[in-house]
């Protein structure tokens, strides 16, 4: 399985999303054994937020975690913008640590740039860091300018992570953003992966014939095959969502699959590297 540094630990570069998961009751049991079954067959990183369902993609982590050793499993969560000031954040790491029945998170993130000034949210970040409530913190859907930003701040360089949008079809943090993240060492969430919801509708990445074909001969899904595709420099998780314990299962193998050169060249004429600026996606 191929793995990640992150945070200071080797994370297996297939982790598991989680957001819609616990909006329907009469679907709970599925998504906790389709979280059991991705931890199953490999995956350690399971990622949520305060957000997701308002809490209820947290209880249903916090469930789904139970027969699990903590230190087996690396804890992601996120705080929403307008509760990441100094008045409100301890406050709302606190309600996501009841909900997910923990008393750590391994990486906690900043879910998106709001009004509180940067240099607030860092500076609570490192406090809760501080007090062991969180073993690292990052950011999500920040661009290259936001990074550069966070870079000049006393504890900015302490980052563990950026979490954004990235799939075949979304290449564009590859103009700067992932060249600069490689120069910094900073690894790279990929969400959406597969496309996110759109993908219920048949993304055209999942029908493109030169995917499909490469999939067959690996004998994996489209799906698991463009996993393999973010994954492929070794410094990027993906985590993909799914409701279904087969696919969770599926998803992980993406973690084996090796793409050749000629096989990553094929897929680069379907789906172009950037070649300017483009803005940053987001979902
Ligand atoms: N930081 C942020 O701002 C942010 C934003 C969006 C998402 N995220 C995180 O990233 C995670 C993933 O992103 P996402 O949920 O937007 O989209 P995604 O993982 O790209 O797509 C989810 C969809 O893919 C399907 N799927 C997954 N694996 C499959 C497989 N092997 N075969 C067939 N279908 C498969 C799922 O359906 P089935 O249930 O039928 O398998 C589900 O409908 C989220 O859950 C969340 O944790 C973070």
């Amino acid at each position: 399985m191929k793995e990640v540094l992150l945070a200071g630990q080797k994370v297996p570069a297939i982790g598991i999303g989680t957001w819609h998961m616990g909006d329907v009751p009469a679907r709970e049991e599925q998504g906790i054994q389709a979280i059991r079954n991705g931890l199953d067959a490999g995956a350690r990183l399971v990622d949520t937020a305060e957000m997701y369902g308002s809490g209820r993609s947290e209880t249903l982590v916090g469930k789904a975690l139970q027969p699990y050793k903590r230190e087996d499993i690396f804890l992601v969560s996120k705080v929403l913008p307008h509760n990441a000031s100094k008045a409100k954040l301890e406050r709302h790491l606190d309600q996501s640590l009841r909900r997910l029945q923990t008393d750590y998170l391994d990486l906690y993130l900043y879910h998106w740039r709001g009004r509180v000034p940067l240099k607030e949210v860092v500076s609570e970040l490192e406090r809760v860091r501080q007090a062991g409530k969180i073993k690292a913190w990052g950011v999500s859907n920040f661009d290259t300018s936001d990074m550069e930003e966070l870079w000049q701040l006393p504890a900015g360089k302490n980052a563990a992570a950026n979490e954004d949008l990235y799939n075949i079809e979304e290449r564009g943090i590859e103009y700067d953003l992932l060249p600069w993240q490689k120069e910094h060492e900073l690894p790279l969430i990929a969400y959406s992966p597969v496309g996110g919801r759109q993908n219920e509708l048949g993304t055209t990445m999942l029908r493109n014939k030169v995917v499909q074909k490469m999939a067959e001969q690996h004998g994996v899904s489209p799906y698991v095959l463009l996993l393999a595709w973010i994954i492929r420099d070794g410094r990027t998780i993906a985590i993909p969502q799914t409701s279904d314990p087969d696919h969770a299962a599926a998803n992980v193998q993406a973690g084996e699959l090796e793409l050749t050169g000629a096989e990553l060249s094929s897929l680069d004429q379907e789906y172009p590297q950037p070649t300017t600026k483009e803005p940053l996606s987001i979902n």
